[in-house]
């Protein structure tokens, strides 16, 4: 293999030329249509990452009809997948019919750590950090003091072992961000207390026994954690779907039973909860990545995968609910930097973080009610091939007319593209 050297340093022209030499002439002209008209925007856009040779569309679509603390809300999704924006409002549209979601944030605590080795007696280290204590969160202060003032900053600062690994420890940090995600804030504090804490062991002169490992946020964050949930009286429900109340809701739970204790099951499920919340984040501008990993850790925090929500029926009343980590911003980062994730956050009505993770949780809970609706009634296929169905249309160009005949004809009959490909043909 051929290293391609210097690469970032080419024109933006000169490095689509040299990924699509091998490819056709009119492939770069569509590259170059993804751009925004506007040059200034296009210019900020490609700063948020690196070598960028073109823009990456996908659908921004809404689901309207969340009642989520009876506030009213058109929640904006990006996502490729059919289906995930309609199951959304499906669900969302159900339960504003039932009460709607009541949700609440139980806590907003993030947390990061400096990890450091050190070679002789626990006590040494643990009373150098015991005095240092005071010195180091003072010397943050010119990194908190703005968050400080919002009512946010540090929260403690600990000492503890790394469990299972010799001489290895670990300064804990835990903060509150306000509405940022706050990763710059977390990692800069913590950069600054490795250094600090560094300089604390060589003035008691034990630097020869210590070595920094390395300092980062953790984006595990079970203490930062928000719960939806919905319910109704499973009598008041005569029929769903084409099944009695109770049926359907005891057939639901039974569903959900599945996924708390089947690890095949639970990470479908779980998936299945992500596909909203996903795509809330990346419309909002805020770390998918993050999320989801925080959330499946969660999902295994009892050393066993499971479901992150829950149904129950009580005497006849039935409850679905979901508790999740979901450390969100709506300042800072992409939130203004992506000028549709400042337009989700006005579609949103401006939400403080805290807001935001009520109005994500329950997405992820109306997501998981349809999914398993369709699962338990008519099965997920129906719904998605009728969706794919237009996706295969589109990919082979069909006219209007052609559309409305292939959804009549396709009503009753399996499809594939090989299928849509014959019928277009005839
Ligand atoms: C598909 O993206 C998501 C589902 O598989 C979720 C589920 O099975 O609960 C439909």
């Amino acid at each position: 293999m051929s290293i391609i050297k210097g690469f970032s340093k080419i024109s933006k022209s000169e490095k689509i030329g040299l990924i699509l030499k091998s490819i056709e002439a009119e492939k770069s002209c569509s590259l170059i249509e993804t751009e925004y008209k506007d040059s200034q925007l296009q210019k900020q856009f490609e700063g948020l990452s690196e070598n960028t040779i073109a823009n990456f569309h996908l659908p921004f679509g809404v689901a309207p009809n969340f009642l989520i603390n009876n506030h009213s809300y058109t929640v904006p999704m990006v996502t490729e997948e059919s289906s995930v924006v309609a199951a959304a409002a499906k669900g969302a549209k159900f339960w504003s019919e039932h009460g709607g979601f009541q949700a609440k944030v139980i806590s907003e605590t993030k947390v990061g750590h400096v990890y450091f080795s050190f070679d002789l007696d626990f006590k040494i280290i643990e009373a150098i950090f015991n005095n240092a204590k005071m010195d180091l969160l003072n010397s943050t202060t010119h990194i908190t003091k703005n968050m400080d003032v919002r009512g946010g900053g540090i929260l403690s600062l600990e000492l503890l072992k790394v469990e299972s690994l010799n001489d290895t420890y670990k300064i804990e940090l835990k903060v509150n961000t306000c509405d940022a995600m706050g990763a710059n804030f977390i990692n800069s504090i913590l950069e600054n207390l490795a250094g600090n804490f560094t300089r604390k062991v060589r003035q008691a002169h034990f630097e020869n026994h210590f070595k920094v490992i390395f300092s980062i946020l953790s984006n595990y964050t079970p203490a930062c954690i928000v719960e939806s949930s919905v319910s109704l009286n499973i009598k008041t429900i005569e029929e769903i779907d084409g099944m009695s109340g109770r049926d359907f809701f005891h057939k639901f739970k039974k569903a959900v039973d599945i996924a708390c204790f089947d690890r095949d099951r639970a990470v479908t499920h779980n998936k299945g909860i992500m596909n909203g919340i996903d795509a809330l984040v990346l419309a909002t501008g805020n770390d998918f990545r993050a999320v989801e990993a925080s959330a499946h850790a969660y999902a295994a925090r009892d050393g066993r995968y499971q479901s992150l929500s829950r149904a129950e029926i009580v005497n006849d009343n039935f409850k679905f609910s979901i508790t999740l980590p979901l450390a969100l911003g709506t300042v800072g980062g992409l939130t203004k930097l992506h000028p549709l994730s400042a337009l989700s956050l006005d579609i949103l009505k401006k939400p403080k973080a805290n807001e935001l993770m009520q109005i994500a949780a329950s997405v992820g809970l109306a997501q998981n009610f349809s999914a398993i609706r369709s699962l338990i009634t008519t099965g997920i296929q129906k719904g998605h091939m009728k969706m794919h169905l237009l996706n295969i249309l589109n990919q082979l160009n069909a006219s209007d007319e052609q559309i409305e005949l292939a959804k009549q004809h396709f009503s009753d009959k399996a499809i594939s593209f090989s299928a849509v490909r014959d019928f277009l043909a005839v």
